[in-house]
């Protein structure tokens, strides 16, 4: 098989890839390793920046987006002596879109069907050739086959434990990780959200966050040790803790429903450098995790994907090779500022390992500097929606 662009993973960011690539007429094979079943039924990020949904409306995927997205102007903001809303569009005249990974998938895999792309599923890439010539090749395992796929460029957006960044010689790969003993567990259930907003709550036993997906369905999580098993969590044990770390008024409003998916995810930095190799570009969790509080390891993936897909149709249509050299260094600057925002967000709202009064006292005083401060706030707001769109300097 022949393609022009080879794209390994189809999660948002492979998906997303081939769909934009398609509407330039540019014709894609994306290869995923699991079932479409699979890869639908994971539950995941649930906050879309506007500059990620202008993105998906582009691809046309924005419709059941705009219809059953649920738009959040500000958001709560909660610790032992403190309590306060960031509102975004007083700020900074943006808000963001509370809409499930889940969903975003179903729509990008409703939309390459109805275009006719190809997705082979269940088909495990095993190595990428030839990365340093014109003519790479992509090899494949599915059902106990290996299959082959000639291409010009290959995507590699598949996700962190995928072979994209490993094709890159260890020479030329810098990898930079910070790993925290802890992560957060996680329980989607059919019930009412805690209050209209999210609340992001700090408390001595732990981080806690009230989420959801729409009016009827909550995504609540807590932080836990990393040695915790979500076999030990029953629901009654989830509800208890959950409510033992917030303000009693949101306690009060949490009402258990039942549990749809409960899961643990650790908290970590990732980012590997460089983010391109001859003709592999990685985008989305191949190239970077950051940490979830504020949400925007999916939309730096998207982010990713709306600059690789402008420098391959450049590249490929007009035979303008210059943008896919500054792809790479652009996405990491963009990556490392999210970095640092979703590491502070993190450090001010979680029990830190070997925190001590001190550290406490740093934290109760961030949060009282948002809640005294409105340039606090708006930085906060400014970097929540999406640094993308902040105006340059
Ligand atoms: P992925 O979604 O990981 O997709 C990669 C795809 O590649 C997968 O489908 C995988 O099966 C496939 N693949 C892997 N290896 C191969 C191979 N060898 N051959 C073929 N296919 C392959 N972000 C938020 O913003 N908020 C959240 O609340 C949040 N929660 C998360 C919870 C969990 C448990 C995880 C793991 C991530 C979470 N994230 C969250 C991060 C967010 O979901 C990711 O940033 C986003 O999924 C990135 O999309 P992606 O397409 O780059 O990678
Ligand atoms: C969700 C996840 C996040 O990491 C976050 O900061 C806000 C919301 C969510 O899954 O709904």
């Amino acid at each position: 098989m022949r393609t022009r662009v080879a794209v390994i993973g189809g999660g948002p960011a492979g998906l997303l890839l081939g769909q934009l690539l398609h509407l330039d007429g540019i014709e894609t094979v994306v290869i995923e390793r699991r079932s479409r079943e699979h890869v639908m039924g994971r539950i995941r990020a649930g906050v879309i920046e506007t500059g990620t949904a202008e993105l998906l409306r582009r691809a046309g995927v924005g419709a059941r987006m705009d219809a059953e997205g649920l738009a959040h102007d500000g958001a709560l903001f909660v610790g032992p002596s403190a309590e306060l809303r960031v509102d975004f569009r007083d700020l900074v005249g943006r808000g963001v879109l509370v809409y499930g990974q889940t969903e975003l998938t179903r729509d990008l895999y409703a939309a390459r069907d109805a275009a006719g792309g190809v997705v082979i599923d269940r088909a495990e890439v095993t190595a990428i050739e030839g990365l340093d010539g014109p003519r790479p090749e992509i090899v494949y395992r599915r059902d106990g086959r290996e299959g082959r796929i000639a291409c010009d460029y290959v995507a590699g957006c598949d996700g962190h434990h995928g072979v994209s960044r490993r094709a890159i010689p260890a020479h030329a790969l810098r990898e930079h990780a910070r790993a925290l003993p802890f992560g957060w567990l996680g329980v989607l259930s059919r019930t009412r959200p805690t209050h209209p907003e999210l609340i992001y709550a700090r408390h001595p036993r732990g981080f806690a966050l009230c989420s959801m997906r729409s009016a009827e369905v909550s995504r609540h999580y807590v932080q836990v040790p990393l040695s915790e098993r979500v076999e030990d969590w029953s629901d009654a044990r989830f509800w208890d803790e959950l409510r033992a770390r917030l303000p009693s008024w949101a306690a009060e409003a949490t009402t258990p429903g039942p549990t749809i998916e409960k899961s643990i995810a650790p908290v970590r930095a990732f980012v590997a450098e460089p983010m391109r190799w001859g003709r592999l570009f990685l985008a989305g969790d191949a190239a970077h995790i950051v940490p979830p509080t504020g949400a925007k390891g999916l939309n730096l993936a998207a982010q990713d994907v709306g600059d690789l897909h402008a420098a391959l149709r450049a590249a490929i249509l007009e035979g303008d090779e210059a943008a896919l050299d500054a792809y790479g260094p652009r996405a990491l600057a963009r990556v490392w500022r999210a970095v640092r925002f979703s590491w502070r967000l993190t450090r001010m709202l979680h029990v830190w390992p070997g925190a001590d009064p001190f550290e406490e006292r740093l934290q109760d005083a961030e949060l009282a500097h948002l809640a005294a401060s409105r340039r606090a706030r708006a930085e906060l707001a400014e970097a929540y929606v999406g640094l993308a769109f902040a105006p340059p300097e």
